[in-house]
């Protein structure tokens, strides 16, 4: 089978986009299929530093296709801002991007309806990236007033539904803050049009080029954003994003069917990291949290937010691991534990006296979760330079061991630095 997948088994930023361009040598083209600009990864590439949000981190590499899917949501500047940086930065690109024409739009009153709605929610709030995200996805579904890239590059067209939509959002919005933002359809026109002209030659029918593409032997690279966590259906519901961000979106969101996925690599930090909202049991909020957060440089990517940080939660990386079907785990940023005297990982959760190691479906019941915890020595040497598992200190060795065990699924391999080579392959 040609086609291999990486995605989140957390709450996202698990150091995807290292691993999915470590992959990018050996594969021809590289997909995103759920998730927009909400998402953030970091590429350390010829010695540069790219950060990247929208683009798949194969854009990089000039012997791949980066194609997004069907599933993701495009805001059309965004996309235009990030493609400019990199061509600003010297890499020529825009020849080697795909984008589906079924990928669906995000327009400003998405953005300005998700912030009235955000702030109407107070202590509840979601804390969403405020990207436009969840409204543009909710539009989808919902179909009536939905954009799709198809649609923007069809000029007249595309301004006949601005001028329709734009009153009747206009309606609800004043509604939720009678004092905020009016739109101008003709302005909303202008801009969007000025982006469509720069978008058409890179929109294609990538459904159709994706299963040509594996029918003549390609070998395609799945790229998954967020976490298996923040999954719309199967993750810490409502506290999530907006699409299907474990293993299950890969299909509905490339239109490739499942069977194509070969080999399924799930991504886990050596902790746990969450941003925004929402239970979450294993949580650090003391000098220990902070001390993983510095070492960590635990910040959000596309927000700036401190991550709360907290120690590894097997229960939930092993949920996400059985759902998503993956093959083999990779233990990320084990150089950031190092300096503890002893470290704990979570094994099962002690709902009202009740053990088990199911993610309950209910957020009240994981708030209420408390992590029944497993200790292991801790190690104080520093591990970045490390290359082969064997000369880890014993006690990181245990670490990752113990980590396999109770996730379920083989580590194949351990993560201790940002570059390439501070990586170490584990032989299954
Ligand atoms: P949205 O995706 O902007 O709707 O945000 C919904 C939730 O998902 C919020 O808690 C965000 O912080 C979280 N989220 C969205 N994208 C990412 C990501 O790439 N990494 C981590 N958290 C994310």
């Amino acid at each position: 089978m040609p086609a291999t997948s990486v995605i989140g088994l957390q709450w996202g930023d698990e150091a995807k986009g290292k691993i999915v361009d470590l992959l990018t040598e050996q594969h021809e083209i590289v997909i995103r299929y759920q998730g927009g600009n909400n998402a953030g990864h970091t590429v350390k590439f010829d010695g540069k530093t790219y950060k990247l949000s929208l683009l798949p981190t194969g854009i990089l590499q000039s012997h791949v296709k980066s194609v997004i899917a069907p599933g993701v949501v495009i805001d059309p500047r965004a996309f235009l801002k990030e493609l400019d940086a990199l061509i600003a930065g010297g890499e020529d690109c825009a020849d080697r991007m795909m984008i589906s024409d079924r990928a669906h739009v995000i327009c400003p009153w998405h953005l300005l309806e998700e912030a009235a709605l955000e702030a109407s929610r107070g202590g509840s709030a979601i804390g969403t990236t405020m990207r436009g995200i969840g409204t543009c996805y909710r539009e989808k579904v919902g179909r009536f007033h939905a954009i799709r890239i198809g649609d923007l590059i069809q000029k007249d067209a595309f301004a006949e539904k601005v001028r329709e939509i734009v009153p009747f959002k206009q309606n609800i919005l004043n509604t939720l803050n009678p004092d905020g933002a009016q739109m101008d359809a003709d302005q909303i026109i202008d801009e969007y049009s000025g982006c469509a002209d720069r978008l058409r030659p890179m929109v294609a029918d990538t459904t159709a080029y994706l299963l040509d593409a594996l029918e003549s032997g390609k070998k395609l690279l799945f790229e998954g954003a967020q976490g298996c966590l923040l999954d719309v259906d199967h993750g810490t519901f409502p506290y999530v994003t907006s699409s299907n961000s474990s293993g299950c979106g890969i299909h509905s969101g490339s239109g490739v069917p499942a069977r194509a996925i070969g080999n399924m690599i799930g991504v886990a930090k050596a902790y746990t990291t969450r941003v925004g909202g929402g239970p979450f049991p294993t949580e650090l909020d003391n000098e220990i949290g902070q001390k993983i957060r510095d070492a960590g440089n635990e910040y959000g990517t596309v927000t700036g937010r401190p991550r709360r940080c907290g120690w590894l939660d097997t229960v939930a990386t092993r949920y996400s691991a059985r759902i998503s079907g993956v093959d083999s785990v990779v233990i990320a940023l084990l150089d950031v534990l190092s300096g503890f005297e002893e470290l704990n990982i979570c094994e099962a959760y002690d709902i009202n006296g009740k053990v088990t190691r199911d993610l309950p479906s209910r957020c009240e019941d994981l708030a209420i979760a408390k992590p029944v915890l497993r200790r292991i020595a801790g190690w104080s040497e520093d591990i970045t330079n490390v290359r082969r598992f064997e000369d880890l200190p014993v006690a990181a060795q245990e670490y990752v061991k113990v980590a396999a065990e109770l996730i379920g699924r083989p580590v194949s391999i351990v993560s201790v630095g940002p570059d390439r080579e501070q990586t170490i392959h584990i032989a299954s």
